[in-house]
């Protein structure tokens, strides 16, 4: 049996379809078939799946039971399994297939019944042709061919089928009314071509006749016709079949081809059952029982039918191509419309890209730019701030510059304050001291001297302050017994003390207490606490000063510091005030009256830091005040600069009493008498005419004044006139105090004579400056009178006692203190000579002279300031000198040294050495002899 191509090409796609499961989001319909195997099933199969390509919601699967009704049970509970939304079923036999489609039913599935039924009405809805009518029309047919008298051959269906049992009755009804026709035999064809060959085949060769054949579709009844035609069989039946299909291999050929007679047709429903499934599915309304009538096909017809069934056909293939050409253009569609969508996807999506590629550009260029801005706004603070720096540091600078200018300013003005405080307080001094003025008189000197006092005070901190302020104060330290320090303070106090009643004591369990400090300054720190301390102790309280040392960690060790207590028993310090009295220009309310400027306190414990130690306060209001002062012992605070070794005891811190404006200790006058008839020469250098006059109101009588303007004119006149010793100011044109002092000392024509320098600038490194360049004294300014004269006085007793010493001494490398080293090298010099030409009786002074680089002149005045003698006196002194040396030590009798040293004869020698020594040759041995034996 052939089958058209695209049938063949239907069946393995729907088969396809049935293996792979169903696609989500369709209706999902099973088909159960009872066979595929015949050209009526897949004509109706075919149908279906055109009349499905308008529906494309649903989607068919189909199973074939190939005639077997188990095996289509089984393939209906498959599809129960795998879940569908409706069943079609073409039920094998009614009677086994109905408990499985009661099954889906009863599951709530709708079920389609097509072509054969079951034994139940629980399905949804019936579609198919009606049978028994189309028996009935076989039947009428028959019994007109037949003319109402004749025999028929009956080929069945299957017998358990519907449609068997159906048309079976149909005919039979009909044919009741025609006695003159009777069925001969009823066989079963199973609907099967086979089988009916094989029933025919049998019948053939039996006696059996018959006019015509009934057979239930057409493929029997052709195998019925092929049996007859291929047999040598006399009957020439009329055959009819049922179906009616188009086609070369359909009923409506047989008819045209004169093989068949008759055929009914059967539709096969196909279109109605996808339909109605829709219908169902969607839930519109539909007809439960859909019978589709029968119509004859027979010679009439045929040709009628079989075009338009061609042309249905041609119009059906068309659909198809169509279809395919549709379907083809859909897939097409659906891939265009897929790549559309996803060019559209990827369009979106690069745009989204771009856009947020263009977002975050946008957002950085934003950011770019807000950045730049606050760049450039930090650019311009930064700009601004550095120009507020730099103008803060030029307004810094020229602040700075403009307080330097001030400080300068100030110290030059305090500078310029001591010439005239000098200048007042030294002839108020020598007025006090003159007797011609009355009591109120002195008073009132006092009241003066006491406030020029005052402000001298004031001016020497102010110069301290800026010193400070300058970090030029530097500490010069020497190694001192603080207990005899304290004794001279009190000393200094002790006439104030003294007229106020007031008890001030030393107290130490100490002898002596050896420390390193710079005198000048602790002077001016005990000066300024201990006024304070009388300022503010009333009349007969009590002032202790109290030494103590303090331990490492008060244990057995060596003591690390020593602590100055000054205690007094005066009004106390408001708590309020305490931590602030050190405060630089702290200044209490005027009631409080407390300690001056508060630059006294300020300097104060400066001068006890720069010790490294401590100043600190306790005080009890109307009970007194104690100050502490802590210093460190020994020199490890101290670095090598700022231990100046033992300082030759300057009067410095001394001046400082002349500060006590109380004080009113009486400083001895100097004799007035001189040895000699001589008047000692002074030469006076300094600037200012006042000073001059003030100097030499001073020194009065018993010296001869010299006097010069500058340094220059001063070594002039030291050179002329052979003073005996010069007073001179520091600060002076032309040669200063400095320069003077230094040409004075290191010229051995000068160097012997004493030196003072005198000054405004108090200052220390001055002080040592002085020192340094040879300057035998310092005084500060402004001074004393008194406190000059004694200086004065001093400095030549001390040189006249450098004469007898060295006139007295027989050992010339002897240490003679208060003579320049100059001096000594001076000395040695001569000596030198002398000892090296003693043989040499005509040593004149001229080539003494020559040979030491210095003028006759010069030589004898050195030599006689010096020691007092004559150049040839002084020769011969050395020579004698010499003479005590060999006469221990070398065993040579008296003539033999005499003649060594340079004498003439034994007894000039004798002579001579009687009037040195005071004593003969002879004598001063046994002398030394008697000592040595003792
Ligand atoms: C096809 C077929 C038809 C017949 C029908 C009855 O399988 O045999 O020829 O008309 O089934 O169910």
């Amino acid at each position: 049996m052939g089958k058209r191509p695209a049938t063949l090409l239907l069946i393995p796609l729907l088969v396809c379809f049935a293996l792979q499961g169903f696609t989500a989001g369709k209706y999902r319909i099973g088909f159960s078939q009872c066979t595929t195997a015949d050209h009526w099933r897949q004509t109706q199969l075919r149908l279906m799946e055109i009349e499905l390509s308008f529906y494309p919601d649903m989607e068919l699967r189909v199973k074939d039971a190939s005639d077997n009704n188990k095996l289509q049970i089984k393939q209906i509970e498959e599809f129960l399994k795998e879940g569908i939304d409706l069943l079609i079923v073409s039920p094998n036999e009614s009677e086994p297939i109905t408990p499985v489609v009661e099954k889906v039913f009863n599951r709530g599935i709708p079920v389609i019944v097509i072509d054969r039924t079951i034994n139940t009405d629980r399905y949804t809805a019936y579609i198919g042709g009606n049978n028994y009518e189309i028996g009935m029309e076989a039947g009428r047919y028959a019994a007109a061919l037949l003319k109402g008298k004749g025999e028929i051959l009956e080929i069945k269906g299957l017998s358990g089928s519907s449609p068997a049992i159906a048309r079976h009755a149909g005919f039979l009804k009909i044919l009741e009314g025609y006695p003159g026709i009777r069925i001969v035999r009823s066989v079963a064809g199973d609907w099967n071509w086979n089988i009916a060959r094989q029933v025919m085949t049998n019948l053939i060769n039996t006696p059996l006749t018959y006019d015509l054949i009934f057979a239930h579709n057409d493929v029997m009844a052709l195998e019925a016709y092929k049996v007859l035609r291929e047999s040598v069989s006399p009957l020439d039946p009329f055959i009819l079949g049922v179906d009616g299909l188009p086609g070369d291999e359909g009923g409506i050929q047989f008819v045209l081809d004169g093989r068949l007679d008759a055929t009914f047709l059967y539709p096969t429903g196909g279109e109605k059952a996808i339909q109605t499934a829709h219908k169902i599915l969607t839930g519109l309304p539909y007809a439960k029982q859909n019978l589709l009538s029968t119509m004859v096909i027979d010679s009439t017809n045929a040709r009628v039918l079989k075009m338009q069934t061609n042309e249905t056909e041609l119009l059906q293939e068309k659909i198809e191509k169509q279809r395919s050409i549709l379907a083809t253009q859909l897939l097409k569609n659906r891939t265009q419309r897929l790549a559309l969508i996803s060019l559209i996807a990827l369009l979106a999506v690069t745009a989204a890209f771009i856009l947020v590629i263009f977002q975050a550009l946008k957002t950085r260029k934003r950011a770019n730019r807000a950045l730049e801005l606050k760049n450039r706004e930090i650019e311009e603070q930064k700009e601004a701030i550095i120009r507020q720096r730099d103008q803060l540091v030029e307004v810094s600078r020229q602040l700075e510059e403009a307080t330097q200018a001030k400080l300068r300013f100030y110290t030059n003005i305090s500078h310029e304050f001591r010439t005239p405080l000098t200048l007042i307080k030294g002839p108020l001094e020598n007025l006090m001291e003159a007797e011609e003025f009355s009591t109120t008189h002195r008073t009132q000197f006092k009241l003066m001297h006491r406030n020029t006092v005052r402000l001298l005070r004031l001016v020497n901190q102010l110069m301290d302050f800026r010193k400070l302020e300058n970090q030029k104060m530097e500490l010069a330290a020497s190694e001192n017994d603080l207990l005899a320090f304290l004794g001279e303070i009190r000393e200094s106090f002790s006439s104030l003390a003294e007229k106020r009643n007031i008890d001030l004591r030393v107290i130490s369990g100490e002898k002596e207490i050896k420390i390193w400090f710079d005198r000048d300054k602790i002077d001016k720190v005990f000066f300024n606490i201990l006024s304070n301390a009388f300022k503010f102790t009333s009349d007969g309280g009590i002032i202790t000063i109290l030494v103590t040392f303090v331990k490492d960690s008060g244990g057995e060790g060596p003591a690390e510091e020593v602590v100055i207590e000054i205690r007094d028993t005066g009004t106390g310090i408001q708590a309020r005030h305490l931590d602030k009295i050190f405060d630089r220009f702290y200044q209490a309310e005027k009631s409080q009256a407390f300690r001056g400027t508060g630059l006294g306190l300020n300097l104060s414990r400066e001068f006890v830091e720069m010790h490294h130690g401590q100043l600190t306060v306790t005080s009890q209001e109307g009970e007194g005040t104690s100050f502490f002062i802590r210093l460190p012992l020994g020199t490890r605070h101290l670095t090598s600069d700022e231990m100046v070794g033992k300082i030759a005891d300057s009067m410095d811190y001394k001046d400082n009493q002349i500060l006590t404006e109380d004080l009113a200790a009486d400083i001895p006058l100097p004799s007035e008498e001189f040895p000699g008839d001589k008047k000692p020469v002074i030469l006076i250098v300094e600037d200012e005419p006042d000073i001059r006059e003030f100097i030499r109101q001073s020194l009065r009588d018993p010296y001869q004044i010299l006097e010069a303007r500058d340094g220059r004119e001063g070594l002039h006149l030291a050179l002329e006139e052979e003073p005996d010793l010069i007073i001179s100011d520091v600060m002076m044109p032309e040669m200063n105090g400095l320069e003077l002092t230094r040409a004075i000392k290191t010229d051995q024509r000068t160097c012997h004579l004493p030196v003072i320098l005198l000054t405004a600038r108090a200052a220390l490194e001055h002080k040592l400056e002085g020192l340094e360049e040879g300057a035998d004294s310092y005084i500060p300014k402004p001074f004393n009178g008194r406190h000059l004269q004694i200086r004065v006085r001093k400095l030549l007793e001390n040189r006249a006692k450098i004469r007898e010493h060295y006139k007295l001494s027989t050992d010339l490398k002897e240490e003679i203190s208060g003579i320049s080293r100059l001096d000594k090298k001076f000395l040695s010099s001569i000596i030198q000579i002398v000892e090296n030409n003693m043989g040499d009786e005509n040593l004149s002074v001229d080539e003494m002279g020559v040979k030491l680089g210095i003028s006759r002149v010069h030589l004898y005045r050195k030599i006689k300031k010096l020691t007092g003698l004559s150049v040839s006196d002084f020769v011969t002194s050395v020579k004698l000198k010499k003479s005590t040396e060999l006469l221990l030590n070398s065993g040579k009798t008296i003539s033999e040294i005499a003649y060594e040293v340079g004498f003439t004869s034994p007894s000039y020698f004798s002579r001579c050495f009687k009037d040195y020594f005071k004593m003969s040759p002879t004598e001063y041995l046994l002398r030394i002899k008697n000592r040595e034996s003792q």
